[in-house]
């Protein structure tokens, strides 16, 4: 199925055009009401593959396909105007070579109608990225502390503590950069290295626990909203506890039900005024 392009979103190139200017906000969403809410306040809402946590439970990103992508990428589209959308690839859709990615990648954006991809990875995903690019899918990057190779990094700690992970960060960076990548998110790395790699490529980096110095920020909506339960990292801002109001609606709801105080009188459906 194809999604209509709304034409009033924030595009790429607009996007791209933000280099050291206005901060680039962005947030994650995964689902209808939540995109339609966001999107008015933020200049791009990224699917994140983090909904495998978010929405379905996972202890990880790396069980997540490519369909759970395209389902809650959609949702996110036809709920939204004016925000660009970003459709994260998920783990395996797109390492194994240049050609798997644009299956991937142009299914993505033909069954969800966003307006851009992310993935992750330095140097050795330039190829890829220019390979996509030149076929005319708008690439994100993403270095730095990349969850999909949580296994590789051997945990979720910070990246660019010594000077020759700093360096190949810096330099993967630049690769996805020359490559084409319109936009780069930094994950997880130390704040005078995220500067740096600002500093170092020409496209916005977009930072989640790196750097007010970057040229945006992101966060997952969940950490956000306070629906991730006790787990509170480092790198988010908790601006509401819906988690805690979710609690008591219900429990209130519980126990109206129990006390047959709901449904109540308004709440039923009654013959006809007029039936005799
Ligand atoms: O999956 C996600 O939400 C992300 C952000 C954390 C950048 O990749």
């Amino acid at each position: 199925m194809s999604v209509a392009h709304n034409s009033s979103r924030i595009t790429i190139p607009q996007l791209a055009s933000r280099k050291g200017g206005e901060p680039i906000v962005v947030l994650t969403a995964y689902t209808a009401p939540v995109a339609r809410l966001v999107d008015p306040h933020v200049d791009a809402i990224l699917v994140g593959d983090s909904l495998g946590s978010a929405i379905y439970g996972m202890t990880s990103s790396l069980p997540v396909t490519l369909d759970m992508m395209i389902a809650h990428g959609r949702a996110a589209v036809v709920s939204s105007s004016h925000a660009a959308v970003i459709v994260d690839m998920p783990f395996g859709s797109y390492q194994a070579s240049p050609e798997q990615a644009f299956r991937s990648a142009a299914k993505v954006m033909v069954e969800t109608g966003c307006d851009a991809v992310k993935l992750e990875g330095g140097a050795h995903m330039a190829e890829t990225v220019a390979f996509l690019v030149a076929r005319g899918i708008p690439v994100m990057g993403h270095v730095g502390l990349v969850p999909q190779s949580v296994h590789v990094l051997g945990g979720y700690r910070a990246r660019g503590r010594d000077a020759r992970e700093a360096d190949s960060l810096i330099a993967g960076a630049r690769a996805i950069a020359d490559a084409g990548a319109f936009s780069i998110v930094i994950e997880g790395t130390i704040d005078p290295v995220s500067r740096a790699i600002t500093e170092a490529v020409p496209v916005p980096t977009i930072g989640i626990g790196a750097s007010a110095g970057c040229d945006g920020q992101v966060l997952v909506i969940d950490d956000v909203l306070g629906l991730a339960g006790d787990f509170k990292p480092k790198l988010a801002r908790r601006y509401v506890d819906l988690g805690a109001l979710i609690s008591e609606a219900a429990q209130s709801y519980s126990a109206d039900v129990r006390a047959r105080r709901f449904p109540g009188p308004e709440n039923v459906y009654g013959l006809p005024k007029n039936s005799a």
